[in-house]
C-alpha cells in the first residue's frame, strides 16, 4: 500500500519550473507525505472524526461551535495543511513517533494531549480540550492513524516547517508591508482580518487582530512564520516544489505580520531555563547580550554564533 502514496506525485514533477525562486527539494520522493484521508477505514469512526475536527475545528469548537465554544474560529488545518499531511506544510508525521517528549518551553515531559492543547490555547487563542472528551480521543486516534508507521524517535524528512536560511540583515517590516500588499492582502485582507464566513469561521483565516493566533503561538516566532509561508503561501500557488516568495520576501512579510497587534497571553511560565529560549523568541530576559528587537527581527546569525 505504501508505495501508492508516492506514485501520484510523479506527474507533478513535470510542473517544476526553472524560474526563481528555485525549488527547495527536487527529490520529492524522499519526503514524507501523509495518507489520503479517504484511506481511513469506514469503521474507524474515531480517526475519521479526528480528521474532521482538524479540518473544521471552528464548526465544532469555534465561537459558534456545535460541541463547545472554546476557540477563535480558525481550523487546525489552516496551519497544518490538508489535515497535516503535506511535506513542510507543518505536518503531523513526527507527532506519534516523538511524543511524549521533554520540551524546553514548558520544562516538562509533554504528552500529545498537552501539545494539542498548546495549539488550542496559543494558535487558536482558546481553552484546552478535556483529555477525556471524545474530541481529544478522536484527535489522538487520527494522529495515530497518520503516524503509527514511523519508527519511535524518528522525524521523517519534510516533517514540520521548512528551516529557512537566515538573512544577513534584520527582517524589515516596511519591506514586508509591500510584499503583503501585493501577494497576501487579496485573501487575508488589508486589515489582516481574513475573510470570515457567517458562522464564526473563515474562508481565508486572519493573520493579525483579535481573532488571530496569540503572542505565545509558534507562528509568532519569525523563523516559523517565514518557513511556513516560503513553502505554502500564497495558498494553492506556492509549494515546496514551486515557492513563490524569495527568502527575503518570506522573512520580511513575517516581520510585517508579526509587527501587527494580536491577542496576548501570560507567558511567565514559559522557558523556565532562559538559556533554552529559541533564538527568535521575542521576549526577554535572555541569557545573552542581544536585545528583544534583535531576537524578534534578527539578524540571527550573530546570536547563533554567540550561543554556540
Ligand atoms: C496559527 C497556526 C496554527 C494553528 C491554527 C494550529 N497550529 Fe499546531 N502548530 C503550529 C506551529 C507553528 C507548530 C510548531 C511547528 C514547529 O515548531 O516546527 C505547531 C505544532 C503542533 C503540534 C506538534 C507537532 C510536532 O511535530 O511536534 C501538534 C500536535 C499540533 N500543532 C496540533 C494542532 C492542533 C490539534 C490544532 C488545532 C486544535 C493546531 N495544532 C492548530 C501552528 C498552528
Ligand atoms: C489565494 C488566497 C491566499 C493568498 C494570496 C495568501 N493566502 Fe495565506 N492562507 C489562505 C488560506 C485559504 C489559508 C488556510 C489554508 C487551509 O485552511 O487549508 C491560509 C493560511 C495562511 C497562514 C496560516 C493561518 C493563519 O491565518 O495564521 C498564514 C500564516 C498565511 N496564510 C500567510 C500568508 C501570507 C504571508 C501570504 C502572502 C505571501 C498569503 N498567506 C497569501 C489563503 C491565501
Amino acid at each position: 500500500m505504501k508505495a501508492f502514496r508516492f506514485l501520484f506525485l510523479l506527474p507533478s514533477l513535470a510542473l517544476l519550473q526553472c524560474t526563481a525562486p528555485t525549488p527547495i527539494e527536487k527529490k520529492e520522493e524522499s519526503l514524507w507525505r501523509g495518507w489520503n484521508k479517504y484511506q481511513i477505514k469506514e469503521e474507524d469512526s474515531l480517526a475519521r472524526y479526528g480528521r474532521e475536527l482538524i479540518e473544521r475545528t471552528s464548526y465544532y469548537l469555534g465561537p459558534n461551535g456545535k460541541v463547545a465554544r472554546m476557540s477563535n474560529g480558525m481550523n487546525c488545518q489552516n496551519c497544518h495543511l490538508d489535515g497535516g499531511t503535506i511535506p513542510w506544510g507543518n505536518n503531523y508525521s513526527a507527532v506519534v513517533s516523538t511524543y511524549p517528549k521533554f520540551r524546553d518551553r514548558s520544562g516538562t515531559v509533554e504528552t500529545i494531549v498537552k501539545r494539542v492543547n498548546d495549539c488550542f490555547q496559543r494558535s487558536l487563542n482558546g481553552k484546552p480540550l478535556d483529555s477525556s472528551s471524545r474530541e481529544m480521543k478522536a484527535i489522538l486516534a487520527y494522529m495515530h492513524w497518520l503516524g503509527d508507521d514511523i519508527p519511535k524517535g524518528k522525524k521523517p524528512k519534510g516533517s514540520g516547517i521548512y528551516e529557512l536560511k537566515f538573512l544577513e540583515r534584520a527582517a524589515d517590516p516596511s519591506k514586508g508591508s509591500l510584499v503583503y500588499q501585493s501577494k497576501c492582502a487579496s485573501c487575508h485582507g488589508n486589515d489582516g482580518a481574513g475573510l470570515p464566513t457567517n458562522d464564526g469561521g473563515y474562508v481565508n483565516p486572519p493573520l493579525w487582530g483579535p481573532h488571530s493566533y496569540n503572542i505565545g503561538a509558534g507562528l509568532y516566532r519569525l523563523s516559523r512564520f517565514a518557513g511556513f509561508v516560503k513553502t505554502n503561501m500564497p495558498h494553492l500557488q506556492a509549494s515546496y516544489q514551486k515557492p513563490v516568495l524569495s527568502d527575503e520576501e518570506a522573512w520580511d512579510v513575517a516581520a510585517f505580520v508579526n509587527s501587527r497587534p494580536r491577542p496576548t497571553m501570560d507567558l511567565k511560565n514559559d522557558w523556565p531555563k532562559i538559556a533554552k529560549k529559541p533564538i527568535d523568541h521575542p521576549f526577554g530576559p535572555y541569557a545573552d547580550k542581544f536585545s528583544e528587537q534583535q531576537h524578534k527581527y534578527g539578524p540571527f546569525q550573530p546570536i547563533k554564533e554567540y550561543i554556540q
